[in-house]
Order: C-alpha cells, then sequence, then structure tokens
C-alpha cells in the first residue's frame, strides 16, 4: 500500500518528464545539433522570401541557421539593364535573415550563367571592366556589413581545371579572377569572399581549383574560403575523394563550405551507354522511375549516404564553415526539372510534405551517437 502511493506521488513527476523529452525531441533541430561544427543552410525561393507558406517557413527558421538565395540575387535579376539595379527581393532576403539571426551568403556575383542579355553583349575589355567594376562595387557596398560572405565568382574552370571560356575570360583574360576578388574586398574588406564551383573535389578540377586560388592570391586578391557545390549522387564522388580535398583546401589556408548540398536518386541520361544527351527523355518512365514515391530500398540508400557525408563532415568540422543544402524540400529542387524535366526526384532531407525523411534521422542520430 506504502509503495503504491510513493508510486502515485511520483506519478505527475514522470509524466511531466516524459512530456518534457518528448517537447525536446520534438524541438531538436539539425541546426542546434551541429551548432558547435558548422551553419546549417539552405537555399530559398523567391516564395520562402517572401514567407508565403507558413508551414515552410517555420520549417526553415526551426531547422536552418543561414541561407543563400537560389536565384534571385544573380545578375540578370539584380542587374537587369546598365543603369538599373533591382534590389527589391534582394532587400527582403537580407531582412529574413537578420530577423532571424542566420548567416547570410550572397549568390553571386561573377558568372557566366543567369546573366542579364546586355551583358552577354559586352565585347571589348573597358567596357567589361567597368561593368565588373560598377556590378561588384555597387552590390557589396550596398550590403556592407550585413551579408556575411560571398560567391565572388562561380564556375570558372572546366571538368578538365582548365579556365572557362566565358565572356569574363574572353574580354579580361585570367586578370579577370584575381580582379574580382580585388573589388569585392575594397567595397566590404570583413565579408568572407570565396570561389565556388560543382565537382571541384575531382581531381582534376581539383588541381584547376588549386591553381586558380593561388593566382588570386600571387596577384593580391583577398580569397577566404572555396565553395564545393556538391551536387552529388548516391555512388559518387567516393568519400576519400571528398576528404582529400577538404584537406588540399584547407591546407591553403581557406574555409570548406559545402555550399549548394544534394544528392540526386534518378538515373542520369549520359550514364547509358550510347545514349545522346540530346535525345527527349521527357515522359520516359525508365527516366523517371519513383513519380509517387520512393522505395524503402532507395530512402534507406539516400539515408546511408548522408550518414557516411556527414561523418566525414564532422571528422573536419574544424575546417568546414558552413553545409548549405540546395533547397528546403523534395518538391521545390532544381533536380526535379534536370537534367531532365518533369521527374519526381528526392534529394534533400524533407519531402515535399515538408516531412523529415529517413536521410534526416540518419544526420541527427550521428550527433545523438557522438554525445
Ligand atoms: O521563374 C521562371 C518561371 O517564371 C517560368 O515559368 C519557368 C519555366 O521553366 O522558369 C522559371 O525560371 C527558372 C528558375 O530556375 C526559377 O525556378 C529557370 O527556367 C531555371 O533555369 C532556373 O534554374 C536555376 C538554375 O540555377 C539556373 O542556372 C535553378 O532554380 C537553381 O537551383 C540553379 O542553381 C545553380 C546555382 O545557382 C549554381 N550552381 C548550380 C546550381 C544548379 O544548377
Amino acid at each position: 500500500m506504502k509503495r503504491i502511493n510513493h508510486y502515485l506521488l511520483l506519478l505527475p513527476a514522470i509524466l511531466l518528464s516524459s512530456c518534457n523529452a518528448q517537447k525536446e525531441k520534438n524541438t531538436v533541430s539539425l541546426k542546434d545539433s551541429y551548432k558547435n561544427d558548422f551553419y546549417i543552410g539552405t537555399a530559398l525561393d523567391a516564395n520562402q522570401i517572401e514567407e508565403k507558406n507558413a508551414k515552410e517557413d517555420s520549417l526553415i527558421k526551426k531547422e536552418f541557421n543561414a541561407i543563400t538565395a537560389e536565384n534571385i540575387m544573380k545578375s540578370m535579376f539584380v542587374h537587369p539593364a546598365k543603369d538599373k539595379y533591382d534590389f527589391a527581393l534582394s532587400d527582403k532576403f537580407v531582412a529574413y535573415g537578420e530577423k532571424n539571426k542566420m548567416f547570410i551568403h550572397g549568390h553571386t556575383l561573377i558568372w557566366h550563367s543567369q546573366l542579364a542579355p546586355w551583358m552577354t553583349e559586352i565585347k571589348d575589355s573597358t567596357e567589361m571592366k567597368a561593368f565588373m567594376k560598377d556590378h561588384i562595387t555597387t552590390i557589396v557596398s550596398k550590403y556592407k556589413g550585413r551579408i556575411d560572405s560571398w560567391d565572388v565568382v562561380n564556375e570558372a574552370l572546366n571538368d578538365d581545371g582548365t579556365l572557362r571560356k566565358s565572356v569574363f575570360l574572353n574580354t579580361l583574360g585570367e586578370q579577370y579572377l584575381v580582379d574580382a576578388f580585388k573589388l569585392a574586398a575594397a567595397a566590404d574588406p570583413k565579408t568572407d569572399l570565396y570561389y565556388n564551383d560543382y565537382n571541384n573535389e575531382e581531381p582534376a578540377k581539383r588541381e584547376g581549383n588549386i591553381n586558380l586560388i593561388k593566382k588570386i592570391k600571387a596577384g593580391g586578391g583577398k580569397i577566404d574560403g572555396v565553395g564545393i557545390q556538391a551536387h552529388w549522387r548516391l555512388e559518387s564522388p567516393s568519400i576519400e575523394m571528398i576528404e582529400e580535398s577538404i584537406l588540399a583546401y584547407s591546407a591553403l589556408g581557406l574555409k570548406v563550405a559545402f555550399t549548394e548540398l544534394d544528392i540526386t536518386v534518378l538515373p542520369n541520361p549520359w550514364d547509358l551507354k550510347g545514349a545522346d544527351v540530346n535525345q527527349n527523355f521527357e515522359g520516359s518512365a525508365k527516366m523517371n522511375p519513383y513519380p509517387e514515391k520512393l522505395p524503402d530500398s532507395v530512402q534507406v540508400k539516400l539515408a546511408e549516404r548522408y550518414a557516411s557525408i556527414f561523418k566525414l563532415f564532422l571528422k573536419h568540422q574544424d575546417k568546414i564553415s558552413r553545409v548549405t543544402f540546395w533547397g528546403v524540400h523534395d518538391g521545390q529542387s532544381w533536380l526535379n526539372d534536370w537534367p531532365i524535366k518533369g521527374r519526381t526526384n528526392y534529394p534533400l532531407l524533407f519531402d515535399k510534405d515538408l516531412k523529415p525523411k529517413k536521410a534526416y534521422q540518419s544526420v541527427m542520430t550521428l550527433k545523438e551517437t557522438k554525445k
């Protein structure tokens, strides 16, 4: 009897503590779990910047502490005509980050893609120099002290490590790389300046990237970090290759950021023997095998892949500044439309209904077992 009374007395405390444990479980997030390691970021589309969907908005605020604009800060949107800048959405983006005390990353200043049409018509070096100076100085100064880091130059390399024959290289030669970093540093000396590219964990491109960084430094440019975009696959690149890249870039004294992480689970047209890339794969069931739901076996593979990647990131957390996912949830991913339009891909940690996937649990579990 005495024992029963004792139990009854303790019951409210037991219930309360189990309630708190449940609450704690619900409030645990990516950003909190990794807060002593690196920023956990996401890329926002225009609707997310404008907080149009309350459920998405609360997920973003709960899980992420760094943001990148997926599209709206690119040249064609922010600098649509020679004498016209449009900062309406980028102002909202920066205000969103400030309001939520997030790390704010600027994407991107000098990129051959998504240029405004007038920029592609620039043919001579005097005009291009003037464009670069005006473009970089205007944008970086406007957000001086408010944007924490910038992709100063994006995707200047070919996969073999040589310089891409972009409109910038064609008019200015390789000096444009040094100049871009100098102009950005002059406009905001305190913001971190990054070179950002995809496949730069692959050996040939990595070599080219290392040479490019050395050239920027030798020319007197300030460069603080390298962005590895990390648009990856289930089977590649290998963990060893990624690790070698972290070590190689950080040996140059740079911060390493994973800036656009996602993992495609769909077949790649370029892997098909004899497949012509220009062939029309749209609507082909073979190329869009999971239109309704990702099978459990692939869900598990994706979770394992994310776990091994984050295990490596944790091993080198002292060298990594930020890990940003390229989108908040699967429904929004650019991979639903590339390289084939209209497919259903599953590359992120949250599904299209904003539910955490097995991959989310596997990334979170790494931190739980570490404690
Ligand atoms: O906004 C228009 C819409 O009005 C129109 O109806 C629709 C029709 O296709 O297109 C919409 O624009 C699309 C835009 O994304 C916004 O969704 C463009 O067609 C599409 O080309 C554009 O793609 C973006 C791509 O960069 C452009 O190169 C992706 O969203 C964006 O995720 C992607 O991001 C790049 C990084 O900036 C650099 N690294 C690679 C990464 C993936 O390609």
